[in-house]
C-alpha cells in the first residue's frame, strides 16, 4: 500500500511511518516543521515541508497514495482557550484541507487522529457512544473535523476511522514545549534539577499509554479492511493516576525529590479524563504491556539519551490577560 502520513517528524506520525515501513508499505508525508523533528523520520522516506493548511500543495503530494494517516496538529489543549486561532487554524483548516486533497486523489481511507477532548468534562471514563461535549477550542475544532469527515468520506465515497487517543508517551515525543506533555515536562525538570510544576490541587485524574502498546491500534485503523466508520478509543483504562502521583513516579525514576510547586490552576482544565478500552480491546486486540512505572522509565531513558533541554517558548500566546498561566507570559516553566 502507499500510505502518507501528515505530521510525520512528530511523535505518533515519526512511529507510524516506522511500523508502516517495517511491514513493507511505501510511506511519504508531510510536516510543517512547526513542532516535529527531522531526527525523528526514518532515513530515506520522501518527505514534504508543507503546511497541511497549503491546499494546492497537500493535492500534489497526495497523487498515487492510497491510505492518508492524519497527525498533523497543534495537539495543545490547555493552550488552546489563550490561542484560538492558532490552535483551530492547524486543527480544523489544515484537515479539511487535507480531506479535500484526499477525495480530489481518489483515496481510499483517511484516518484522523482526533482526542479525548472530545468527550470534556463528562463523567469518566468515556466511552465512544457517548455524544461528544468538548471544553476548550482544541476539543471544539476535533470534533468539527470529526463531523466534517464524516460527512464528505458520505459524500465522495472514502473509507474513514477515527482514532481517540490518549496521552501516549515514549521516544520521539517533544519534551522542550512548556505548553504540553505533563510527564516529559516533569522528566526533563527534575532531570534538571527543578521541581515538577503543578496547576491546580493536582488531583485531576489522567490514564497514560506507552508508545509500543497503541501503535498497532493505530496501523489496524488504517490496514483493517473490515474496521470501517469507526470511532475508538485508543489507549489503557487501568492504571489512573492524579497528577501530585505522576510527580510522585518522576520523582522517583529521576531520583529528584523536591517538593512540587503549585500555581493557579488552567481554565477549562477536565478534572478526571480516561476512556474506556473495551471497544479498542474487542476490534483492535488492544492490550496494555507496559505499565505506568515503566512508561516513566523508558520517556526517562529516552530524555536521559537525547539530554536534557531548555523549553522553547516559540508558539503563539495570542491572549494574554491576568488568568493566562504566567509560567508562559513569564517563561517560568
Ligand atoms: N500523543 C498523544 O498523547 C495524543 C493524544 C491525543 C490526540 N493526539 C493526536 O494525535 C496526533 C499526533 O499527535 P502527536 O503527539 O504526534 O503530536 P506532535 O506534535 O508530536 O506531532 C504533530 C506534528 O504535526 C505537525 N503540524 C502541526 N500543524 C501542522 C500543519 N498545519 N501542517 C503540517 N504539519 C503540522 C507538527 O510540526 C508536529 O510535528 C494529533 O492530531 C494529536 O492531536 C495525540
Amino acid at each position: 500500500m502507499k500510505i502518507y502520513i501528515s505530521g510525520i517528524a512528530g511523535f505518533l506520525g515519526s512511529h507510524l511511518a516506522k511500523r508502516l515501513l517495517s511491514l513493507g508499505h511505501e510511506v511519504s508525508g508531510n510536516d510543517s516543521m512547526i513542532q516535529g523533528d527531522l531526527n525523528n523520520l526514518p532515513k530515506n522516506i520522501k518527505f514534504h515541508k508543507t503546511d497541511c493548511c497549503n491546499f494546492e500543495e497537500m493535492t500534489k503530494n497526495l497523487k498515487g497514495f492510497d491510505i492518508v494517516f492524519h497527525c498533523a496538529a497543534t495537539a495543545h489543549e490547555g493552550l488552546s482557550v489563550f490561542s484560538p486561532n492558532f490552535i483551530t487554524k492547524n486543527i480544523y483548516q489544515a484537515s479539511v484541507s487535507l480531506i479535500s486533497a484526499s477525495i480530489i486523489n481518489k483515496v481510499k481511507r483517511f484516518v484522523f487522529c482526533s482526542s479525548m477532548a472530545r468527550y470534556g468534562n463528562q463523567k469518566a471514563p468515556f466511552h465512544e457512544d457517548m455524544s461528544p461535549k468538548p471544553e476548550d477550542p482544541y476539543g471544539i475544532a476535533k470534533v468539527a473535523v470529526e463531523e466534517t469527515l464524516k460527512l464528505l468520506c458520505e459524500v465522495h465515497s472514502m473509507e474513514y476511522n477515527i482514532a481517540v487517543p490518549h496521552n501516549i508517551v515514549g521516544p520521539n515525543q517533544k519534551y522542550d514545549d512548556p505548553f504540553r506533555n505533563v510527564m516529559s515536562i516533569f522528566i526533563n525538570r527534575n532531570l534538571q534539577k527543578k521541581p515538577s510544576i503543578i496547576y491546580g490541587d493536582g488531583n485531576q485524574k489522567r490514564c497514560f499509554s506507552y508508545i509500543d502498546d497503541v501503535i498497532y491500534c493505530l496501523e489496524k485503523l488504517a490496514l483493517d479492511k473490515n474496521i470501517n466508520k469507526e470511532i475508538i478509543n485508543i489507549g489503557p483504562d487501568e492504571e489512573t493516576i492524579t497528577i501530585n502521583e505522576l510527580a510522585k513516579l518522576v520523582a522517583n525514576e529521576t531520583g529528584y525529590n523536591d517538593k512540587p510547586i503549585y500555581v493557579p490552576g488552567r481554565p477549562k482544565e477536565v478534572r478526571e479524563a480516561s476512556c474506556s478500552s473495551n471497544k479498542a480491546r474487542n476490534l483492535l486486540g488492544y492490550k496494555t504491556k507496559t505499565s505506568l512505572k515503566d512508561s516513566v522509565k523508558f520517556t526517562a531513558d529516552y530524555i536521559r539519551r537525547m539530554g536534557v533541554k531548555r523549553f522553547i517558548y516559540d508558539l503563539p500566546v495570542e491572549i494574554k490577560s491576568e488568568i493566562t498561566p504566567k509560567t508562559w507570559t513569564k517563561k517560568t516553566i
